[in-house]
């Protein structure tokens, strides 16, 4: 029962990488102004970063006997974090305050993931999960310096 809850968290976490993945894409090609270079950039380190972590959450999970979603459909329905269209220019710097909210909101199913590994006895996954947060959580330091 333990075990089927960490299966489920897991799961939402393939799911919020899938639309992570694509939603810095779109911030890596649309981003404008004199910031370009750095953000363009740093856009698509993170998007690298998510994607090895889209797998590694996905391989983990079925290592454990679970079943990620791989529909772009279901990433959309059971991803913590939110796409929008991009139907007009968004300022750099919202982008990075997006980001950052997302980042929180990541960080947060983290923890509820390390709580849920740690009652399940899954040592390894709840390796991967602090690795990944102490990660996440430097980004979001560095993002907010960004921000001033
Ligand atoms: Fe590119």
């Amino acid at each position: 029962m333990v075990t089927n809850n960490l299966k489920q968290h897991l799961n939402e976490l393939v799911a919020t990488h899938g639309v992570l993945f694509t939603k810095l894409h779109q911030h890596h090609w649309y981003v404008k102004g004199p910031n370009f270079f750095v953000l363009h950039e740093k856009f698509e380190e993170l998007y690298g970063e998510v994607n090895e972590q889209f797998d590694e959450f996905a391989e983990r999970l079925l290592t454990i006997g679970g079943q990620p979603y791989s529909t772009l459909a279901e990433y959309i329905e059971h991803s913590s974090i939110e796409e929008a269209a991009y139907d007009s220019a968004i300022p750099a710097e919202e982008m990075v305050k997006t980001l950052v909210r997302d980042f929180n909101i990541l960080v947060n199913d983290l923890e509820k993931g390390i709580d849920l590994a740690g009652e399940a006895s899954d040592d390894i996954t709840e390796d991967m999960l602090i690795g990944y947060k102490t990660s996440i959580e430097k980004h979001l330091w560095m993002l907010t310096y960004y921000l001033g």
